[in-house]
């Protein structure tokens, strides 16, 4: 068959990949969505076990440093968009194993970019209907400052931000135009990332977007990440570590909503612009875990807060980032993006999914879901 369009989704195994990629294969069937991802500790096939078997779905196993390999797929696929997640994403790693972030995600997206321009350039229509989009994160931008909650008024309305908690711990928000100031290697590699994406757009004209969006949360994170580690742990009455005294703010966006920016700004953003994706919602993480706690405690029928005893104050993240905030005004006036859940609903609906899902968490903690692809993939 011949396809609208040919994409490719790198890092379609992980936990935002595998909703963007859900996205596309169900959206868009006149698309074909190649999923390219090495199957690091955090890609697992079996996030996308629902979609697997779709005729618009391909899965390809390979590292975004194979720049031969890469160059070759987009060849052999007549790739005409690339959507571009493949990356380390956990801070606290960054801090024990730089190396491999400046590898994966500095490297890597270098090797993705050569590909492509390469091929596209290669094309006689060349950059025409083309497009490299690549995801990025807040942290590039560095940290806020810290103040006493106070009740903003956004820019706009969303159905998410009309909630009860609406507060800002701050005067100053992520706006794209701010200087860069990453403090982990994980965005500090991130940063450099984006600066190359943008010097191929202004050296050789390759239509390129950047997006930078604040913390996901939602089913399939890898149980790392504050919110799927802690539920886990709740579940399992283990100790929760609270880094320092849990006073660090985080911005928390719904995964699927930043898979449906993601679609929109795809299909509709302008080349060499840059986009912030958040939904004005600013944890403390202290009081983030309060509310996972009574959530977790109300679905497993125990009485609610009786796990709160379960916080334990351990040392800090070294170079902890104070706050992040976006403010996605852009976003939301160019494209009209808002986000769709209240976090209220948005917790209810994640927790309640790692619940639902023990399987897939245990397949996880146990390291089962790395023997995922051999069985699936072989002999074919
Ligand atoms: P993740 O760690 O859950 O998944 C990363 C995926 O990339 C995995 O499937 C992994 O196998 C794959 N991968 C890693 N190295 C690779 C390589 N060398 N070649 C091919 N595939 C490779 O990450 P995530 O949380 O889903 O984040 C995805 C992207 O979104 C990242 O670029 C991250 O910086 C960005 N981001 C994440 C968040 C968040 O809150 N999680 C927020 C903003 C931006
Ligand atoms: O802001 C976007 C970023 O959000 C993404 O770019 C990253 O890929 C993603 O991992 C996330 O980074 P954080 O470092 O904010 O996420 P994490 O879940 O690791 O931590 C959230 C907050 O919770 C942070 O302030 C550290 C704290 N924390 C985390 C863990 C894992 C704890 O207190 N204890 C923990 O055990």
């Amino acid at each position: 068959m011949n396809y609208k369009r040919n994409i490719i989704i790198t890092g379609g195994a992980g936990f935002i990949g595998n909703h963007v990629v859900r996205l596309f294969v169900n959206k868009y069937p006149d698309y074909k969505i190649i999923n390219l991802d090495k199957l690091t500790y955090a890609g697992n096939l079996a996030n996308l076990k629902d979609i697997e078997d779709k005729p618009n779905y391909k899965f390809v196993k390979m590292d975004i440093c194979d720049f031969e390999g890469v160059y070759k797929l987009m060849q052999d696929e007549h790739v005409d968009g690339i959507i571009h997640l493949a990356a380390e994403s956990h801070v606290d790693r960054s801090i024990k194993d730089p190396f491999t972030f400046a590898q994966t995600n500095v490297m890597g997206t270098l090797s993705m970019l050569q590909a492509a321009k390469l091929y596209w350039e290669s094309l006689p229509e060349k950059w025409e209907g083309k497009r490299f989009y690549h995801i990025s994160t807040d942290e590039v931008y560095g940290a806020l400052e810290l103040t006493d909650p106070q009740g903003i008024e956004p820019p706009f309305t969303t159905k998410a931000s009309s909630g009860k908690h609406h507060l800002a711990y701050g005067s100053k928000f992520f706006t794209e135009d701010l200087k860069y100031q990453p403090h982990s290697p994980y965005s500090a590699a991130k940063a450099s990332s984006d600066h190359f994406v943008r010097a191929f757009h202004d050296t050789y004209g390759m239509p390129t977007i950047v997006t930078n969006c604040s913390n996901n949360y939602g089913p399939y994170q890898f149980p790392e990440k504050l919110i799927p580690l802690f539920i886990n742990n709740i579940r399992h009455r283990k100790p929760l570590p609270v880094y320092g005294k849990g006073e660090n703010v985080r911005d928390w966006l719904y995964v699927e909503d930043h898979a449906r920016a993601i679609d929109l700004i795809f299909h509709k953003g302008k080349v060499a612009e840059t986009y912030n994706i958040g939904g004005f919602n600013e944890w403390k993480n202290i009081d983030i875990i309060k509310v996972v706690i009574n959530t977790v405690d109300r679905l497993l029928g125990r009485k609610e807060g009786e796990d709160m005893d379960l916080i334990t104050f351990v040392t800090d993240r070294a170079g902890h980032d104070m706050r992040y905030a976006i403010d996605s005004t852009k976003l939301q006036k160019e494209l009209g993006w808002e986000p769709s859940l209240q976090f209220e609903e948005g917790i209810e609906k994640t927790v309640k999914w790692y619940l639902d899902n023990q399987a897939w968490m245990d397949n996880v903690t146990s390291g089962d879901y790395q023997r995922y692809y051999e069985e699936m993939y072989k002999g074919r």
